[in-house]
Order: structure tokens, then C-alpha cells, then sequence
């Protein structure tokens, strides 16, 4: 069942990915070789709660951290760790959800540690890409294939691939409702869009193979052939004409200045 969000309860999404887009700012800052990923952890989860806010991620479904950090070939769900730390070279998706007022904001970007090989810069660049191509079709009258074939098409231009077991997701109450945003699909398939709807759109993006394999820990997903991936994502309200983006890359754009892509 999808719930159509009212005016007031899309500005409520809207601070909740506030938020959200601040703490990912504040854990951009800490994002150097040598930093763990446990301190980045550390770091979002006391500035979402000292915003009077709720690391979501923590504890759905037994998750037992704030942020997912999935560094290099991890695609999603990495679990933040004391012994896993950043060098020169890497890249580390940072995804997390905050909750506030009843509802969630989820978002992620995936940072160069350092520098970063050039074919890698250009997998981040298209999997940014995919994702603002993608929002460009969330709007009034279209459907979800609509997304999902912009964003599995802008990849596999590229010579990439798009990740099959997640996908974005329906957002509001529930960190994951109706409708499932799919990252590969056929246009003109699947929900007609209405203006209220609020989705998480999340293209994941394989430089290899998309071929995944889930790790001991049970959560971090990566490519079974080892090539990097990248994720982006912005919670978005479905508006007449142009969608409404409710999360934010803003504040980390002003700390990455120049290296901002
Ligand atoms: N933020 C993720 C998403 O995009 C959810 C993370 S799963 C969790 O749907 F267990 F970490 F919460
Ligand atoms: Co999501």
C-alpha cells in the first residue's frame, strides 16, 4: 500500500533528511586516510542525536550501527568497524537513516578517500549521474520503469552494471514502504506516479560484475568479483512537473569544496 504524503508531512520528511544531509557533511570532514570507520559511526550518531533525532539504522532488523560504511568493493550495508581503516586511495559509501517528528530521511554518498584512480572518479561521477537522471523522471504520470530503465541505462552506457538485490524504496512512516524503486526496469512499467509520493532512490552501480555475495557478518554486501561500487541517494516527494528533493548533498558539497563532483 503506498501513503500519499500531505504538504505538512513532506516538510516533516524534509527536516528529518535535514538532518540527515548535515550529519553526512560531518562525517565528510572526519573522511581522511587513517580515520576507522567506527569513528565515522561515532561521529553521526551524536550529531543526529544531538539534534534531537534518531539514528534509524540502529537496530532495524538487528543492524548494530548508525551509519553503513562500504568501503571499496562493498556495495551496501558494511558494517562500521575499529579495525577497518581508510587509506589513500579508497572509496567508502556512507549511507544512514534519521528519524524525526514519526518520520525518516535516508540518504547516502559515496566519498574519494584521498585520491582516487581516475576510472574511479568516473564510476562515482555516473552513479551521481544516475541517480539526478533518475529524479528527473519523479514526477506526476510517470512510472517507476520510467526510473528504474534511466538509471539501469545511464550505467550500462558506462560499461557498468546495477545491483538486482536492493533497491530503492517507498519512504515515510516506515523507513522502507511502498512502491520498490528498482534500479533496472523497462519505461513505462510499473506505479503511475502521484504528486505525495516520497521515495528513496538509490542507484548502486557495479564496476565489475554485479554479481554480489553477502559477507559472514551477515550484512555487507559485496562484488563477488571484488571491483568497486559506488551508491548514491536522496530521498525524493513526486511533485507535478519537477520532483521535490527532501535530502540534501548541500552541506557536503561546502566541505569538500573543489573536490566535489
Ligand atoms: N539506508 C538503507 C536503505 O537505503 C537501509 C540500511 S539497512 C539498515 O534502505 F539495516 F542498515 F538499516
Ligand atoms: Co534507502
Amino acid at each position: 500500500m503506498i501513503f500519499l504524503k500531505t504538504d505538512e508531512e513532506i516538510e516533516l520528511l524534509r527536516e528529518s533528511n535535514l538532518i540527515l544531509g548535515k550529519a553526512l557533511a560531518e562525517v565528510a570532514k572526519a573522511i581522511v586516510p587513517g580515520v576507522t570507520t567506527a569513528q565515522l559511526d561515532k561521529i553521526a550518531e551524536e550529531y543526529i542525536r544531538d539534534n534531537g533525532a534518531i539514528p534509524s539504522c540502529k537496530g532495524y532488523e538487528g543492524y548494530p550501527a548508525t551509519l553503513c560504511t562500504s568501503v571499496n568493493e562493498q556495495v551496501v550495508h558494511g558494517i562500521p568497524s575499529d579495525k577497518v581503516y581508510l587509506k589513500d586511495g579508497d572509496i567508502i559509501s556512507v549511507d544512514t537513516c534519521v528519524l524525526k517528528n514519526g518520520f525518516h530521511g535516508d540518504s547516502a554518498y559515496t566519498f574519494p578517500v584521498g585520491e582516487v584512480s581516475d576510472d574511479v572518479m568516473t564510476l562515482l561521477r555516473t552513479t551521481k549521474q544516475c541517480l539526478y537522471l533518475g529524479i528527473e523522471q519523479a514526477v506526476t504520470g510517470k512510472r517507476i520503469g520510467d526510473i528504474a530503465a534511466t538509471i539501469q541505462i545511464t550505467a550500462e552506457k558506462a560499461g557498468y552494471q546495477v545491483v538486482r538485490e536492493f533497491i530503492g524504496h517507498g519512504i515515510g512512516r516506515d523507513m522502507h514502504e511502498d512502491p520498490e524503486v528498482p534500479n533496472y526496469g523497462r519505461r513505462g512499467n510499473g506505479v503511475v506516479l502521484k504528486s505525495g509520493m516520497v521515495i528513496a532512490i538509490e542507484p548502486m552501480i557495479m564496476s565489475g560484475r554485479r554479481n554480489i555475495i553477502i559477507e559472514n557478518d551477515g550484512w555487507t554486501a559485496r562484488a563477488a568479483d571484488r571491483k568497486p561500487a559506488a551508491h548514491y541517494e536522496l530521498s525524493v516527494a513526486v511533485r507535478n512537473g519537477k520532483a521535490d528533493i527532501l535530502s540534501t548533498f548541500d552541506y557536503i558539497k561546502e566541505v569538500l569544496g573543489e573536490r566535489y563532483i
